[in-house]
């Protein structure tokens, strides 16, 4: 029998956030790549940059905002923390990211440290808006979030594996040649070296997927999933390796967990939240299909797992919670 879906628990006061204002801290090339996409997805009418180089978030404020003539009106300006207390999502780029060689969780004493600062502030304010954390490693610093900022754990959500979701079914969607849109397929766990494929759940419109991949005449199904995962687990140093940074992607990740949220579509995201028990998963951030609407993360979603992906599922647990351990003051 499957067990309910657990839905949170708090909700947000849309009295004093305002649903239209989205607030982007880090103007790296994350953060503005991200705020290029929400200004071109017409869903704000305010959004303000903030970034320790006050200089660069004024810059690309000038930019962004030269794009609005030919998408929709907004304003858009470099800020600082006052400016952010009303916004409906507080999106969190800022961080070290990773060079040529490196991996996501080799960032996080830095990133850790920044959090340290950024938190804080957010807190002192009494923020009421949603924090999307997307600096790596996300998991990690989702984690953070949640512990520094004291805020109820529906409002403090990492865009986890959307990202790697979406390369799984673009990837997907190429190799069967349809729609990646048809394609349903998570990638849970970390976002990084120990994220998993659910294959045993993966389907195209409701056809199991191996029965499509035979309809387009693939066989091999174990060796071509397991290149398709490897391929996807490896994209970001790939290409990093070829320039240096990943922000496309990621910047049309954050656009699309913006628009659940202020759209309050209770769509099912693969995105970064605290567990409590799910398949014996505890104290830690990491991703799993959840319904994402207008107070954030609003339940996880219990996808139907096989005893292999469970296994891995709490090795990827035990992988974080060990870079957690080892970084605790
Ligand atoms: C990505 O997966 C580096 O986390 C970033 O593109």
């Amino acid at each position: 029998k499957k067990k309910n879906i657990q839905t949170s628990r708090e909700e947000i006061d849309y009295g004093s956030v305002n649903l239209r204002k989205v607030a982007v801290i880090g103007c790296g090339f994350v953060g503005s790549a991200s705020a290029f996409a929400l200004m071109q997805s017409g869903m704000f009418s305010e959004m303000v940059l903030i970034d320790a180089d006050h200089d660069k978030a004024e810059g690309e404020a000038l930019d962004i905002s030269h794009g609005t003539p030919f998408a929709r009106p907004m304003k858009i300006y470099a800020g600082g923390y006052d400016d952010i207390v009303d916004a409906s999502i507080i999106v969190i780029t800022a961080g070290a990211n990773q060079k040529p060689g490196e991996t996501r969780l080799d960032l996080v004493k830095k990133n850790i440290g920044i959090f340290k600062t950024i938190i804080p502030e957010i807190k002192k304010r009494d923020c009421k808006g949603i924090l999307l954390i997307v600096a790596n490693p996300v998991d990690i610093l989702t984690y953070t979030a949640v512990k520094l900022s004291g805020f109820p754990e529906n409002r403090v959500i990492g865009s986890g594996t959307v990202l790697d979701t979406a390369r799984l079914k673009e990837a997907l969607g190429s190799h069967l040649q349809v729609d990646s849109r048809s394609v349903h397929a998570f990638i849970i766990g970390e976002h990084g070296d120990s994220e998993i494929a659910a294959w045993s759940s993966a389907n195209v419109s409701g056809i199991d997927l191996n029965d499509f991949c035979e309809m387009r005449g693939h066989y091999n199904h174990h060796e071509a999933m397991e290149k398709i995962a490897n391929d996807v687990k490896n994209s970001a140093y790939e290409i990093i390796a070829k320039k240096h940074a990943t922000y496309y992607g990621i910047a049309m990740s954050v656009k699309r967990i913006c628009e659940a949220i202020v759209r309050d579509e209770k769509s099912i995201m693969p995105i970064s939240s605290m567990m409590h028990g799910e398949y014996g998963i505890e104290d830690v951030a990491l991703s799993m299909p959840a319904i994402v609407g207008k107070n954030g993360a609003q339940g996880k979603v219990p996808i139907s797992l096989n005893y292999d992906e469970i296994t891995k599922l709490q090795e990827s647990a035990k992988a974080l919670k060990k870079v957690i351990e080892d970084n605790k003051p």
